[in-house]
């Protein structure tokens, strides 16, 4: 039985946090239904706010039912508290959990991506997990270059092409494999020290 995520969880510059139903505005504005930041997700641009609380209630159903489920990243310092993006663990029957994060496009270039990732390793060390992965087209390479800063490896092309509906009005692509495992790897410091990590309970 694995343990249950913290809703909430710090790094040193991000708050990590369970989305709630008045996120929705800073969510589609943000990044769901920004194409330049969806074009290699495998969910569709967000067309209306109407798929952005389809999201929420998903959203919901996940942390229901799964150890964790996705979280949005804000800043720690400062008044500013737009969203500046989303990272999460999915859980699926008879397959591995698997990582991802997606950024505001005003976000990127900081180093929020990779700090991100490193915190999704984190809790899934905290969920008492062997193994993480992550999928990624083959041509995405800020987000392969992500991984391995993460220190994911690289398993080589999946056997099974994805579907990337928001390409070239949806097609199927080759991907990476990537995983970490998680007994081999020592944390990096990359946490805060003046507010105390949150545990699984
Ligand atoms: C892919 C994506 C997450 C990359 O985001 P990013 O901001 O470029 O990634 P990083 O967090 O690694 O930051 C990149 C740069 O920030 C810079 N940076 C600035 N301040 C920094 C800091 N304090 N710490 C670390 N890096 C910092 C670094 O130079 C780094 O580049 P480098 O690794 O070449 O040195 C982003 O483009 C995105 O959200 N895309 C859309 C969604 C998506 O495709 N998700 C992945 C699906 S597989």
């Amino acid at each position: 039985m694995l343990a249950k995520a913290p809703q909430s969880f710090e790094t040193l510059r991000l708050l990590l946090r369970k989305p709630l139903p008045g996120d929705a505005q800073g969510i589609f504005r943000r990044y769901g239904g920004d194409p330049v930041v969806t074009q290699f997700l495998n969910w569709p641009t967000h067309r209306t706010i109407a798929d952005t609380y389809a999201f929420l209630r998903w959203s919901d159903a996940e942390w229901e039912r799964w150890p964790v489920g996705p979280y949005l990243l804000f800043c720690r310092e400062g008044q500013n508290q737009r969203v500046l993006g989303s990272a999460g663990i999915a859980f699926k029957e008879h397959e591995a959990p698997e990582a991802g994060y997606a950024l505001a496009q005003s976000a990127w270039g900081q180093g929020y991506a990779t700090e991100a990732l490193r915190a999704m390793v984190e809790i899934a060390r905290l969920l008492g997990l062997e193994s993480l992965r992550a999928r990624c087209h083959v041509e995405h390479a800020d987000s392969l270059r992500i991984l391995e800063k993460c220190g994911f490896r690289c398993e080589g092309i999946a056997r099974e092409r994805l579907l990337f509906p928001n390409l070239s009005g949806g097609v199927q692509a080759e991907v990476l494999n990537y995983s970490i495992r998680l007994d081999q790897t020592a944390g990096e410091g990359y946490f805060s020290t003046t507010t105390p990590r949150q545990k699984a309970t």
